[in-house]
């Protein structure tokens, strides 16, 4: 049976990775999904693909999530799911190599990006929508070189709990999924060359993930349709780690 027949749900980041892999899940069990991205090409490629909506938005242009916000209300007036899954790993460097254009560029996207996605979308929720926050398992973590991403993932949490807090008069539930490594481009989008990125991977599977094996979009994909099902209707303000055990 399909989980979530006509159920409108908006993915921030679909064209590639867990958003993508996310989208192709709603609309298996009935959604309408709308998917977002900065590039038009790789965004529209995607939505044909998988029988998605396209919509160009920066995540971290607030007036791009305005017209979002408008033509979500146009075309379909309310909204069931929202998956704030846009993100940027960015630089990795010691903090006093760090810069403030990487600063920049990673809180707006992935911080005030989403919490505006967030605050603005809000109003357009029905009673009893779902909202996930597509955190990562490095909220908790402290490893070298990742200070700026794991900081704004860690300022996701909190925001992701306070409107549980706010909207659970509403029935409305915001729970957030913490990945671990899952196999998508963000490592490699980060600028690392081939080697590198391999080198990392080998690392992470040999030694840092008791499972020994990265995750896949799909892994993360059906937690998030679960967390959207009426069955999960008693889970909100959750953290909900899926990293083959690399936090324990
Ligand atoms: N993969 C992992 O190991 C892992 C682990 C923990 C958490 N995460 C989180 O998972 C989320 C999805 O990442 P992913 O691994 O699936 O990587 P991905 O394949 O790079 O997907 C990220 C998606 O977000 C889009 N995006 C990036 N910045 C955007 C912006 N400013 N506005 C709109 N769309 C934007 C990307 O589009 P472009 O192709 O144009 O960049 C892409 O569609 C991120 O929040 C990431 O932090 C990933």
């Amino acid at each position: 049976m399909e989980q979530l027949k006509n159920k409108i749900a908006l993915i921030t980041g679909g064209n590639s990775g867990i958003g993508y892999a996310t989208a192709k899940e709603f609309i298996s069990q009935g959604a309408k999904v709308i998917i977002t991205g900065r590039r038009k090409e790789a965004i529209e490629k995607a939505a044909q693909e998988i029988g998605a909506i396209a919509f160009v938005a920066d995540q971290a242009n607030l007036q791009h999530t305005d017209l979002l916000r408008n033509e979500v209300e146009n075309q379909f007036g309310k909204v069931d799911i929202l998956f704030i899954n846009a993100g940027i790993m960015g630089t990795l460097e010691l903090i006093e190599n760090q810069t403030a254009e990487n600063y920049d560029n990673v809180m707006n996207i992935n911080v005030r990006g989403a919490y505006f996605t967030l605050s603005k979308l809000i109003p357009l929720l029905n009673d009893g929508a779902s909202v996930v926050m597509l955190s990562s398992n490095t909220a908790i973590m402290h490893s070298p070189n990742s200070s700026i991403y794991q900081a704004s993932k860690a300022a996701l949490n909190s925001i992701a709990k306070t409107a549980a807090a706010e909207l659970a008069p509403r029935r409305i539930r915001v729970n957030l999924v913490s990945p671990g490594p899952i196999k998508t481009d963000i490592i490699a989008k980060s600028g690392f060359n081939e080697a590198t990125v391999k080198s990392i991977k080998d690392h992470l599977v040999n030694e840092a993930i008791p499972l020994k094996k990265m995750g896949e979009p799909e892994d993360v994909a059906k937690l998030v349709r679960y967390l959207c099902e009426e069955s999960a209707n008693y889970i909100t303000g959750a953290e909900i780690i899926i990293d083959g055990g690399m936090t324990l």
